[in-house]
């Protein structure tokens, strides 16, 4: 059985003050699934500190380098991820890839290098809504998964995280149908061969409280990725209880 997941991403939101209230109120009393809480790298140890106070969840990050070391200012490699107490990355999300031009080979890379150092990946996977109209959906999933899957043991996916992301729905407030998610889920899943039964697939694009239970009802999708909403601690924790 997988246990269901629940990542938080921040993006580039917050302040020390912010991320200081949301872990006073973060209450995840009655929740079974893993949390995951992805903030901007100068919050991390704010982060990690209070997973370790509290418990109930980990820590992410929201991006690495593919690099282990060197001359690539700005950038933060998988070791240093690691010296923040976090446990997962997520790897190749959709404004990386428009915003900063990530190419599937990059983040085949960065996933590689997340994995080496022991860090579990959040591989982000999703169409745009021009590829959609184009009837394009599994096409681009599976080229972005096929960059992965070039570059590692199929065996190396149960350490991994695949989170489905239609481009249209994030921050837009328009969610796939839970049926719509679920076929492109079970896609997914078969894509990941033998081992496929056993990792954990996220929806991502605008999950709330509202939407949470009748996306978790699917089944092949094991938790959510969740940007906007889970900048409200209260909220955040309501679709973390809704995952079983
Ligand atoms: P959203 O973002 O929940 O605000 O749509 C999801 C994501 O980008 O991971």
């Amino acid at each position: 059985m997988r246990t269901p997941l629940v990542a938080a991403n921040w993006k580039m939101n917050g302040s020390r003050e912010f991320a200081e209230r949301f872990f006073t109120d973060l209450d995840l009393e009655g929740v079974i699934s893993g949390v995951v809480v992805c903030p901007p790298f100068p919050y991390l140890s704010l982060a990690a500190q209070a997973a370790q106070d509290k418990g109930g969840f980990v820590v992410g990050g929201q991006n690495l380098s593919q690099e282990p070391a060197g001359a690539f200012t700005g950038e933060v490699s998988a070791g240093m991820l690691l010296d923040w107490n976090t446990h997962y990355v997520i790897v190749g999300h959709s404004e990386r890839r428009s915003l900063y031009l990530e190419s599937n080979e990059l983040v085949a890379g960065k996933f590689v290098a997340a994995q080496a150092a022991g860090l579990i990946p959040i591989l982000c996977v999703g169409e745009t809504l021009e590829e959609r109209e184009q009837g394009r959906t599994l096409e681009v999933v599976a080229e972005q998964m096929a960059a992965v899957r070039n570059r590692i043991d199929s065996s190396a996916w149960k350490d991994a995280v695949v989170a489905y992301e239609p481009v249209w729905a994030i921050g837009t407030g328009k969610t796939a149908t839970p049926e719509e998610a679920q076929s492109v889920h079970e896609f997914i899943r078969a894509q990941l061969g033998d081992i496929g039964a056993e990792v954990q697939i996220l929806y991502g694009g605008s999950v709330k409280s509202a939407n949470a239970s009748a996306l978790f009802a699917q089944v092949d999708i094991d938790g959510a990725l969740v940007g906007g909403a889970s900048l409200d601690a209260k909220e955040f924790a309501a679709i973390c209880r809704a995952a079983v």
